[in-house]
């Protein structure tokens, strides 16, 4: 018999997909369709081509595809049978009018909000999946409800933040730390958030679902993200001060970490945070503040971002002053581009950032991810700031881009004949090349930046390379040459 009662989920992107997939791979007695404008999107899910690269995703995927998960373009249909619709949609930051730079487009979320008043004709919880600014869901309920052509349906808003983070979504949404539901006051209201604690207490524990108000829900999602990159900021600025000093950020990092107050997650240096989520988010938080007049709580959040810059152009600067101050027409193999392991995905990745730098300063660089595509790094260096998400804003390669990158498939290949390796990405497998294959096959002296403190630093050295290590104390090569 199929499952009569029935979940629809508007965007089938990094969210939407996995979250979706593992509902319906706990819930048999419920039908999930995921649901999105992008048919070519829409198709690989439904190929053995995923969208998409997570791992153990595949594994869910196939175990209910067909059964009762599907992925479909057709929303009228499936919003309309719904009786809960997540809405897993984009929400980036605006490029353009008021707010631009800082608050969030929510143009993608009010359009799914009159899909959904469109052709509602039963009662719907609407689920906000997606991140949004605080009070989205009071906007959100006047669209659906202005604009639903049958005044007798009612709808209710819930706020349920996803806090997955790439590379261990099926992991995270395997067993989270905590699932938060945010509903209203009223009776209504807080049947929803029954409804909803109904569906995760199929494989979740009864104590790891939180329900709170709306706007507690919403607001804690950008606070977790902005906590998190703060973190990050924080040890990256004494990996500078560590250079300065002498002392190792690793050291210190484990020397604080063990405070249990402090705690030791969350606290490797890098070249810079990146992903789709945390400078956005905290964007917003500013965005949100200042809008309330809290002026000096923005400043103080726009510090994480701040900071995060400057990490990426202090690692562009180390770069270029210890290959005696320029890098023009030298060729720099850059390991990695996605935003961390475990994904292709490459949105705000620090790689962008780094490989401009040194393009400006005239490198050639070569670029080798295992999983990330040729197209994607040039659309990547391509597009103007925030505007990656917008596929239709921006076009072919910039000349300068086309002929000084080149994406390449070895390694090997990417390191040969090339000056320096930047190790932008922390993938598992930089780990094991055969590093002395490497250096002889580089330029002399060959340079190794690790931006992400993944390998062995001694082992390099002794081979003859000279290291730089975010961090730690400076190789006498590396002090700044003027
Ligand atoms: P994404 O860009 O991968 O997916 C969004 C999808 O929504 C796209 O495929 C797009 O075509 C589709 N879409 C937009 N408008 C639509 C409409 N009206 N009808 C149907 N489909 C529509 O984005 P994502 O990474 O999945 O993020 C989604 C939301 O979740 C964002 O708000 C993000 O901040 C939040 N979030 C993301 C992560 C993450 O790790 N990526 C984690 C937690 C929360
Ligand atoms: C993040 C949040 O972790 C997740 O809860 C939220 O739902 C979405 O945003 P994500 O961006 O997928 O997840 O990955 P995350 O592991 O948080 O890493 C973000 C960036 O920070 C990456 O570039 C990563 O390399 C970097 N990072 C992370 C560090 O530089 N150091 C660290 O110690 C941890």
């Amino acid at each position: 018999m199929a499952p009569s009662y029935k979940i629809a989920c508007i965007g089938a992107g990094y969210v939407g997909g996995p979250t979706m997939s593992m509902i319906a791979l706990n819930c048999p007695d419920i039908e999930v369709v995921v649901l999105d404008i992008n048919e070519e999107r829409i198709k690989a899910w439904n190929s053995e081509q995923l969208p998409i690269y997570e791992p153990g995703l595949e594994e869910v995927v196939r175990q209910c595809r067909g059964r009762n998960l599907f992925f479909s373009s057709d929303t009228t249909k499936h919003l309309a049978e719904a009786d809960m619709i997540f809405v897993s949609v984009n929400t980036p930051t605006k490029t353009s009018g008021i707010g631009a730079g800082k608050a969030a487009d929510l143009t993608y979320w009010e359009g799914a909000a009159r899909m959904i008043a469109a052709v509602a004709t039963t009662p719907k919880i609407v689920v906000e999946k997606s991140t949004v600014p605080v009070k989205t869901a009071e906007a959100i309920s006047k669209v659906l409800k202005r604009n639903c052509t049958d005044p007798s349906v009612t709808f209710e808003i819930l706020s349920n933040p996803e806090f997955l983070a790439e590379g261990t979504a099926i992991e995270d949404l395997r067993m989270p730390d905590r699932v938060l539901i945010g509903g209203g006051d009223s009776e209504a209201g807080q049947a929803a958030i029954k409804q909803l604690a109904w569906v995760y207490a199929h494989w979740i524990p009864q104590e790891r679902i939180l329900t709170t108000n709306l706007w507690s829900a919403e607001l804690a999602k950008l606070t977790a993200n902005a906590m998190l990159a703060q973190r990050i900021s924080s040890i990256n600025s004494i990996s500078a001060l560590c250079e300065a000093t002498g002392a190792d950020v690793q050291q210190v990092a484990r020397a604080i970490g063990m405070d249990s107050r402090i705690g030791s997650k969350f606290m490797n240096t890098s070249v810079g945070f990146g992903g789709s989520c945390f400078q956005k988010d905290i964007l917003n938080l500013c965005y949100v503040c200042e809008g309330v007049g809290l002026k000096e709580v923005a400043d103080y959040w726009m510090k994480v971002v701040t900071m995060n810059d400057y990490q990426k152009q202090r690692f562009v600067e180390r770069v270029i002053s210890a290959m005696f101050n320029t890098v023009a027409r030298k060729r720099l193999a850059i390991f990695g581009f996605a935003f961390k392991k475990d994904t292709g995905d490459t949105r705000e990745t620090p790689a962008i950032d780094v490989c401009r730098g040194l393009l400006a300063d005239g490198a050639k660089c070569v670029v080798y991810d295992p999983k990330v595509t040729p197209v994607q790094v040039f659309r990547d260096l391509s597009a103007p700031k925030f505007e990656w998400d917008r596929p239709h804003g921006w076009g072919k390669s910039e000349r300068h881009i086309t002929e000084n990158v080149q994406v390449v498939a070895d390694p090997y290949a990417c390191a040969e004949g090339a000056h320096a390796i930047c190790v932008l990405t922390e993938w598992d497998e930089f780990k094991s090349y055969d590093y002395q294959r490497l250096y002889d096959s580089m330029v002399k002296p060959a340079f190794i930046f690790d931006g992400r403190n993944v390998l062995d630093h001694e082992a390099l050295r002794s081979i003859g390379f000279i290291v730089y290590a975010l961090g730690k104390p400076l190789d006498p090569f590396l002090q700044k040459s003027y």
